[in-house]
């Protein structure tokens, strides 16, 4: 049987999506058994089609060609954004196309939708390549851990904040520089709040925790904050502690609910995650069977985004080979949304930083708040800054309860000696 695949987007992913076919399509007909075939590549504009015409590709600006292409079986959406794609992806499955995207905005967004219109059009909807890019732990979670409860995620699925991050701990930069350097290696988008702000992390975080709790996790409701606010100087403080910095997805399985956030943690220094750095992305499991493991890899790029792209394609065309039915996905649905347990109620160790002016009686009445608020203190360090006259306190406090941090922040942030809002990073437990 010919697989016909239509390509939308020829962007770096596309590109690559088409190099890897090129070079492996003999083989999966002379190992696999599996005869695929480009039968369309979509893209905007005719310039940007005019390589893959010239080899010979039929190619169209119209991407409904693809869906009324009989030749065609598999779509593969590559063109990012979110509105349109829902469009064509609904018109795809309702075309009964099957389909791969490496979308994790559209699948974090409306897979609510999308899964059961794939399912209702009996047609396969796979999206490896959306989280972690080239590693494969969507399957993983799918089909290679399905003799597990994977109970508990940690998660560094965006490389440009780790990238950022890595810099500041490695080069002792601030945030705005290293920033500016990342944007000009083309690390970082010239509007880096999708990533930054730890948008596109919550994305990844909310379909991988969806996976693993079989129910809809809705990342609009996760408490979500990403790196713009870390500093040098606690970066440093971590250091000293013996811990490392990192934008982390968090997803615990727990008797009150499921625990699903992004924010910035401190990592001990010799956890497997603190020594994955730059750009690369890694998502750390513990399964009830199989115990911790590790995934770790290129979260993004043209051919390691492109491989996992083409393994759904691959993977796709052999479950039509032989009539195997999608894989359920009926969790991912509106009727079945996960309730999150509230961030207030986490129970958790803390590191604070105040930055106070030197003067008498601000360090008792910043531990007489901590402690009127039930926080108990497991350790304090109070050095000079550059600025004459001012401190910083740094605090780690035993664990408790974030609702106690809340309140006790704010009444030290009133305090009349503070020079700045007072700093808070979890750490990673
Ligand atoms: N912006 C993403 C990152 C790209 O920095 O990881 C891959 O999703």
């Amino acid at each position: 049987m010919k697989t016909g695949i239509g390509i939308i987007g020829v962007g770096t992913v596309g590109s690559g999506v088409v190099e890897i076919l090129e070079s492996k399509i003999a083989y999966y007909k002379q190992e696999l058994g599996l005869d695929l075939k480009i039968q369309q590549i979509c893209a905007k504009t005719e310039d940007e089609l005019s390589p893959y015409a010239q080899k010979g590709y039929a190619i169209t600006t119209k991407v409904e060609d693809l869906f009324s292409n009989p030749d065609v079986s598999i779509v593969i959406e590559l063109a990012g954004g979110y509105d349109l794609p829902l469009k064509w992806i609904t018109a795809a499955l309702n075309s009964k196309k099957h389909v791969v995207t490496a979308n994790k905005a559209l699948i974090a967004k409306y897979g609510h939708l999308l899964f059961p219109l794939a399912a209702k059009n009996n047609c396969h909807l796979l999206f490896e390549a959306a989280v972690g890019g080239g590693i494969p732990i969507i399957r993983a979670l799918q089909e290679s851990l399905t003799g597990n409860t994977v109970k508990s995620l940690r998660c560094i699925i965006n490389g440009t904040c780790n990238y950022i991050l890595t810099e500041m701990t490695e080069k002792g930069l601030g945030f705005a520089s290293v920033l500016a350097d990342a944007q000009k290696l083309g690390y970082a988008e010239a509007d880096p709040t999708f990533d930054v702000d730890a948008i596109d992390s919550a994305h990844k975080l909310a379909i991988l925790a969806s996976l693993c709790s079989k129910k809809y996790i809705n990342f609009e409701n996760m408490h979500i904050s990403g790196i713009r606010e870390i500093e040098a100087v606690d970066i440093d403080s971590a250091k000293e502690m013996g811990y490392t910095l990192k934008l982390l997805g968090i997803f615990n399985q727990t008797e009150q609910g499921m625990d699903a956030r992004v924010h910035p943690c401190l990592v001990p220094s010799n956890h497997l995650l603190a020594s994955v750095s730059g750009v690369l992305n890694a998502v750390y499991i513990e399964a009830n069977n199989l115990g911790p493991a590790l995934f770790t890899g290129a979260g993004a790029g043209k051919l390691p985004t492109a491989s996992a792209v083409v393994a759904d394609v691959v993977s796709i065309a052999r479950s039509m080979e032989v009539g195997l039915k999608p894989i359920p996905m009926g969790f991912y649905s509106q009727e079945n949304p996960a309730d999150l347990v509230p961030i207030e109620s986490l129970f958790n160790k803390y590191y604070f930083r105040f930055t106070t002016r030197d003067e008498k009686g601000v360090l008792a009445a910043i531990t007489s708040i901590l402690s009127e608020n039930g926080i108990s203190i497991e350790s304090i360090i109070q050095k000079n800054v550059k600025d004459p006259g001012h401190v910083n306190i740094s605090v780690v406090t035993e664990r408790c309860r974030e609702a106690a941090v809340n309140n006790a922040l704010l009444k030290i942030g009133a305090l009349s000696s503070m020079s700045q809002h007072p700093k808070m990073i979890r750490f990673a437990e």
